[in-house]
C-alpha cells in the first residue's frame, strides 16, 4: 500500500501516475485505467481544494473470485460535507466548479463509499475491478 500526500497540484499528478501504474499492473483495460485515473484525479482535487489537503492510500486488491482491482482511499480533515445527497448531485458546487467531480467519479468506478459530516473531514473509498 502506498500513502501519498495531497497538498499541491503536483501531488495530484503523482496520485494520478501511481493509480495508472497500479491499474496497469492489475490488468485493467486501457479504458478502465483511464476511468479510475479520472475518478482519482477528481477526488484528489476535491481533497486539495475543498478539504485543504489530505492523503491518498493506493493499493492493489483481489476479489473473492480472483479478480484484481485498484482501491484508493482518500481522506482529509477539512470542513466536511453537511449534505451528502446534495454533494452527489450533478451540477451542485459550493466552489463555482461544474459540480461533476463526485457524481462523475462515482459513475467511473465499481465501488464508491463517501463518508463525511460537517466539521468531521471527508473520506472517499473507491475500487475499480479488472474484468
Ligand atoms: N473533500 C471535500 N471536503 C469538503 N467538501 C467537499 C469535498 N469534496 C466535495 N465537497 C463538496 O461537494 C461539492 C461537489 O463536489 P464536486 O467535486 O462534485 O464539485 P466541485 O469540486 O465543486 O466542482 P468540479 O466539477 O470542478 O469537481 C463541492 O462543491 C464541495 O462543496
Ligand atoms: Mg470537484
Amino acid at each position: 500500500m502506498d500513502e501519498l500526500p495531497i497538498q499541491s497540484g503536483d501531488d495530484v499528478v503523482r496520485v494520478r501516475q501511481r493509480v495508472r501504474v497500479l491499474a496497469a499492473e492489475g490488468g485493467l483495460s486501457l479504458v478502465d485505467q483511464t476511468k479510475v485515473v479520472t475518478a482519482a484525479s477528481e477526488l484528489a482535487r476535491n481533497a486539495l481544494v475543498h478539504g485543504g489537503g489530505g492523503l491518498a492510500r493506493v493499493e492493489l486488491v483481489r476479489s473473492g473470485n480472483g479478480r484484481s482491482g485498484v482501491k484508493i482511499d482518500f481522506r482529509d480533515e477539512g470542513p466536511g460535507i453537511p449534505d451528502l445527497d446534495l454533494a452527489m448531485t450533478d451540477g451542485w458546487s459550493t466552489g463555482g466548479g461544474l459540480g461533476l467531480g463526485l457524481s462523475g467519479a462515482r459513475r467511473l468506478v465499481d465501488e464508491f463509499e463517501l463518508t463525511s459530516k460537517a466539521g468531521g473531514g471527508t473520506s472517499v473509498v473507491v475500487v475499480k475491478w479488472s474484468r
